[in-house]
Order: structure tokens, then C-alpha cells, then sequence
């Protein structure tokens, strides 16, 4: 959710400080803050500010620190305890102003902890969980920074990442984690912390992430990992092969365009040397599952939230289309409280773009309490949930910044699609199917670039539909996991109201709604369910709402019944909602943008969303 940072060299700390809080802008915004401290000086200085980064880069500029350390922790704040204000922003200071504290996540036992320190004569200043953090670490100060931090989390229930500096100790920083994620990377001279990647790699491409249960002291160009219980751990270096333009918006105006944009090489990249064409199949070795294993499964379970939990309900139709597998799927918040019954050759099948989701972290880790085979499909290398699964395979997709997940999407079901694939052909499908298969996955990259072609066809229909309130997307089949990813885009960037249903089902209640003031955006390209999608289609017209019909090229029967048209190309059913899927994207976007929403960073959302 929030973003930490904490940078420990031999140059001033605020630019470091500042640009990598503004690479983690996108995972949390409500308020910013960085504290910086000095070998030479006794306190440490603080500034914070509502909003953006820009406020706090104004709140630097109109108060210049008092000094320049080259030592500091920063923070962007997704506020849980306490509305977004200065007081409540972070970095946190203990009572004697000497320890200083940026916290990602939830401090579970803070009431009780509070209540303590104050009968000890502790005065908090801020409404949030994180400020016992401080005076926690400032009364059990210990002979070194590591120790006093260490003593300090013993005390606590919850989950964190957190980066602590202190005057008392200096030249170093100290970060622990449980349940949030730390991601260390040093080079020669400099060491920099964050709760992800991208602020690292103008540093480094080599990044470690720490586990659950490490705590580490960061010193200029060093780090040195411990556990809870002051042992020497050690943590694989991880490497990142994204360029650091990567993160940059390369002259689009929205990170989001610019990944929508992305998507046929995302695509390209994420089918790179996992295609065999003449076995007619995929090769994913980071599953690590030979055929007999693959023969095995009785039944799939795919868990999930939001954007990648539709994903998976395509992949939940992919797997028992191609393989013949028994799939269901389930929102990962419900998994580990509804018990659910996994039977012993049960495969687990985790979504996240981020690896990062705590509710999707929690499924993964009540199916490997069931004894069942966990697989990921994540895009960041190295997150939690792609680690702890253990086996799994990466999207490839480089760094998603718009909090609107969109590369991410595309990539995972072209991943299920694969999986499906292999799985398939292992248990039934012939060697001609699956070519057949491989060649329509082939082709997808080329058939998004013909859609984004369309952009200011689409960008049209959007002026049109901007100033209304309510929206309906409707498919079925493979398109309605597409209508509820097309509504899902829309309501998080352009705050339209708008559901996705299936097609059948708006007949069951939603139509009730219907009138000239609520377009229906129906996904109808010329796939199986075709002729029943166009009478659901009627049925929207004679309730008098516009339809905006997303059809293929050359299906010129449709225009009688529409009022606007997105054409995109024809293609075989199974890969027919990703080019759908695109002309909604580019919906969403150019009618938020008519809007004048801000599109990459939504008021509410987050882009990891690490709290329950
Ligand atoms: C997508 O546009 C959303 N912002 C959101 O639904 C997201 O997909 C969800 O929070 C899951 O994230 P994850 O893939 O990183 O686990
Ligand atoms: N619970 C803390 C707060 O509300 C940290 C929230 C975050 O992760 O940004 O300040």
C-alpha cells in the first residue's frame, strides 16, 4: 500500500529520498514524508506534507532542512489509522525526538501498546497505529540501533516493513519486516531501501528482498541481515532486468496509456521460449511439474482479487475447455475464513501482478496448509507470493505503474491460456489442437497493435458517453470475465458507475435500470454465444439504452442494432477477449481523461494492496 524508502550514502539523502518516493508514488498517496539524520548533528529533521509529492517537495523548498545528511527514510502514506493529515503522515518521531520511523501495514495490538506507554508519560502526537513504533524503539533503547528496534518488535502484533533511523546511532539504518514487503539493493558506496524495485534500480540491478522474521542494518554500499532471534541469515540476491526507463512515462501522459500502449511487446515478451510449435504446446519450467504430475491433478482452484481474479475466471474456463479439469474459482479474502475443501491432488493456482496482495498471500499460505500443490502467477520477480508458492511462473510484463492494472491483465490470461495449454496436452487435446492453439497466441501480439490503431475511433465514443453516470458491460462466455474487467476499468479511473454483467443475467434484476441515460457496453465479437449476445443486446435497445458494441471487423450485421462500434479483429475464441478487452482500456482511459480524472493514481486505491 504505502511506499517506504531509506537511503544511507555519502551524498545529501532528500534527492534520493525524493525521487525514489516518487517511483513508489503510485502504491499509496494520501500524504508524504522523509526524516533525515547526521553523524554530525543531534537531531534528526523532519518534513511532511498532504497530497503529492510536489506538496512535499514544496514544503522542503519553502522550509529548507536546518542541515543535509546523508542519511534518511521516506514514506507515502495509504492512511489505515488516522485520516490523511501532516500530523498523521510519516516519518514518526519517538518522544525524545532521537528515533525516527516510517511503517508499512498494521500494528494489530496498538490500543493496547498506547495505553501503556502513556501510563509511562509517552504524549502522541498522531492518530496512527505506527506512532508506538517510536516510542516503543526510544524505551527500549539498547546498546546498539538493531537491538533497541529488535526489542521493540517483540512487543508487537500486526504486520510491517518498516525502515528506522536514529540520531543516537548514526550512519545507518535499520529495517525489519513481517508481512510488508523490504527490498534492499546496494552498490559501492550507497545502499537504498524500498518497498519495491523500481526506486533501486538506478542503483542496482541486484536486489535482495528480505523474508518475514529479518531484520537488517543498512550501512553506505552494505547491508547485513539478521533474524528476530539475532542470527545470521542470508538472502539470494535477485536480478532485475528492467531497463530504469522502464518506470518513466516515455512521453505518454499517463503511465496507464503508456502500458496499454505496451501490451503487444508485453505480450511478446511473456510468450518468449515458452511456445513450441511443433509439439503444439507450452513449456513452463518454472511450474515444476513433470506430466505425471500435470496427470495428477484432480481439480484446480484459481484465487485472486480484483483485476487478476478475473483473469483467473478466464483461466477457470481455459482449464476445463482445454484440459478437462474440474476448475473453480475463489476470491482470495474468502479462501483461508470459508475452510475450503481442497481434495489431496488439488492444484492452487495464485494471481497477482504485484505478489504482494495480502488477502491473495493469505490463500497461498492456507492451501499449502491443506497440503496442496501452490502455483503462482505473478509479474513481480522475487514478491512474496511467487516465493513462498515456490513454484510458478512470471508475466514478464516489466513495471505496471497506472494503479489501473492493464499489461498486468493481458499478460495473465495469455499465461492461464499456456498453462491450459501444457495442461491440456498432457491429458487430451491432440498435437493439432494445441498447434492450432499456439499459432492464435502467436498472432495476439499483432491483433492488439490493430486495435490500439483505433485509439481516436475510440477516443470519439468516449466524448460522447463522458458526462454519463451509470454503465453496463455485458458478455458471455469468455467475454464475461472481459464485461467485468471493462466495468471494473472504468468505475476505478473515471468514477462512473458501472457493473459488469453476465449477458443473460441483466434480464434476472440489473435491466430494471436500463433507460436512455445508461449506455450498455456489449463485448460481442463473432464467438460462440454470438446470436445470444445480439438478443441480450435487443433487449438493451428496447429499454432504450445506447450500445456500444465492441464486434469484429467485417460482422456488419451488428451495426443495425448498435449505436457506436469498436471494431477489433477476428480471432479464435479462446484469445477473442484480450483485443476486447483493449478497446474497453482505451474506453476507460480517454473517458477519464475526459473527465478530467487523474487517471494513474485514483482518489482510494492503492496499487498493492497488503492490508486485509
Ligand atoms: C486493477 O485495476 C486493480 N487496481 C486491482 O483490482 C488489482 O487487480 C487487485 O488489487 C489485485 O492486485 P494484484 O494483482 O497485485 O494481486
Ligand atoms: N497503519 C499506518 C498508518 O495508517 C501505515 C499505513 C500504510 O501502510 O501506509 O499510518
Amino acid at each position: 500500500m504505502c511506499g517506504i524508502i531509506g537511503f544511507v550514502g555519502t551524498t545529501p539523502a532528500v534527492p534520493h529520498l525524493l525521487s525514489g518516493l516518487r517511483k513508489l508514488e503510485y502504491r499509496g498517496y494520501d500524504s508524504a514524508g522523509i526524516a533525515i539524520a547526521s553523524p554530525t548533528e543531534p537531531d534528526i529533521v523532519i518534513r511532511k506534507a498532504v497530497g503529492k509529492i510536489a506538496n512535499l517537495d514544496q514544503a522542503i523548498a519553502s522550509h529548507p532542512l536546518e542541515f543535509e545528511g546523508p542519511i534518511g527514510i521516506g514514506h507515502t502514506r495509504w492512511a489505515t489509522h488516522g485520516i490523511p493529515s501532516v500530523q498523521n503522515a510519516h516519518p514518526h518521531l519517538s518522544q525524545d525526538g532521537r528515533f525516527a520511523v516510517v511503517h508499512n501495514g498494521i500494528i494489530e495490538n496498538f490500543h493496547d501498546l498506547r495505553k501503556q506507554l502513556r501510563e509511562l508519560g509517552f504524549e502522541f502526537r498522531s492518530e496512527t497505529d505506527t506512532e508506538v513504533l517510536a516510542h516503543l524503539i526510544q524505551l527500549h533503547r539498547a546498546d546498539t540501533l538493531i537491538d533497541s528496534v529488535r526489542a521493540a518488535l517483540r512487543l508487537v502484533r500486526g504486520t510491517f516493513g518498516i525502515a528506522v533511523v536514529s540520531s543516537c546511532f548514526p550512519n545507518q539504518i535499520v529495517v525489519a519486516r513481517r508481512g510488508s514487503p523490504i527490498v534492499i539493493g546496494a552498490n559501492e558506496t550507497e545502499t537504498i531501501v524500498a518497498s519495491d524495485v523500481a526506486p533501486i534500480i538506478p542503483y542496482t540491478n541486484k536486489v535482495t528482498f528480505l523474508d518475514d522474521g529479518d531484520i537488517a542494518v543498512l550501512t553506505p554500499g552494505h547491508f547485513e541481515i539478521r533474524s528476530m532471534e539475532n542470527t545470521s541469515v542470508s538472502r539470494s540476491e535477485t536480478a532485475v532486468d528492467w531497463d530504469p526507463g522502464a518506470a518513466e512515462k516515455g512521453g505518454f501522459e499517463h503511465f496507464m496509456l503508456k502500458e496499454i500502449f505496451e501490451q503487444p511487446e508485453a505480450l511478446e515478451n511473456c510468450f518468449r521460449g515458452r511456445l513450441l510449435e511443433e509439439d503444439g504446446t507450452a513449456k513452463l519450467s518454472g511450474l515444476r511439474l513433470d506430466p505425471h504430475d500435470i496427470a495428477s491433478f484432480d481439480n484446480l482452484v484459481i484465487t485472486a482479487c480484483g483485476t487478476s481474479y478475473y483473469a483467473g475466471l478466464h483461466g477457470s474456463y481455459a482449464f476445463e475447455q482445454l484440459a478437462g479439469i474440474p476448475t473453480r474459482i475463489e476470491q482470495a479474502a474468502e479462501f483461508r475464513y470459508r475452510n475450503p475443501i481442497l481434495s489431496p491432488n488439488a492444484g492452487v493456482i495464485a494471481i497477482s501482478q504485484s505478489g504482494e496482495t495480502a488477502d491473495t498471500l493469505a490463500a497461498v499460505r492456507e492451501a499449502a496448509r491443506k497440503g496442496a500443490t501452490v502455483l503462482s502467477i505473478c509479474n513481480i520477480v522475487g514478491s512474496t507470493i511467487a516465493r513462498e508458492a515456490g513454484r510458478g511462473i512470471y508475466l514478464h510484463a516489466g513495471p505496471e505503474i497506472g494503479v489501473a492494472s492493464t499489461k498486468a491483465f493481458l499478460c495473465q490470461v495469455a499465461v492461464l491460456n499456456m498453462m491450459a495449454l501444457l495442461f491440456g496436452r498432457t491429458r487430451r487435446l491432440s498435437n493439432s489442437e494445441g498447434v492450432h492453439i499456439v499459432h492464435a497466441l502467436k498472432k495476439l501480439p499483432d491483433l492488439i497493435r490493430s486495435v490500439l490503431e483505433q485509439k481516436d475511433c475510440i477516443r470519439k465514443i468516449a466524448e460522447k458517453y463522458a458526462g454519463c453516470s451509470n454503465a453496463f458491460y455485458i458478455g458471455r462466455g469468455y467475454m464475461y470475465p472481459a464485461a467485468l474487467e471493462g466495468a471494473l476499468k472504468l468505475k476505478e479511473i473515471s468514477y462512473l458507475h458501472a457493473e459488469g454483467y453476465h449477458a443473460a443475467e441483466l434480464k434476472h434484476g440489473p435491466i430494471a435500470l436500463l433507460d436512455e441515460k445508461v449506455p450498455v457496453v456489449a463485448c460481442a465479437p463473432l464467438v460462440p454465444g454470438h446470436d445470444k449476445t445480439i438478443g441480450n443486446i435487443q433487449e438493451c435497445r428496447a429499454r432504450k439504452s445506447p450500445v456500444i458494441a465492441i464486434a469484429t471487423e467485417g460482422d456488419d450485421s451488428i451495426a443495425a442494432f448498435t449505436e457506436d462500434i469498436i471494431r477489433v479483429p477476428q480471432c479464435s475464441e479462446l484469445v477473442a477477449a484480450l483485443p476486447v478487452v483493449v478497446a474497453e482500456q482505451l474506453l476507460a482511459y480517454y473517458i477519464a481523461r475526459f473527465r478530467g480524472e487523474p487517471i494513474d493514481q485514483p482518489r482510494n486505491l492503492a496499487k498493492s494492496v497488503t492490508v486485509e
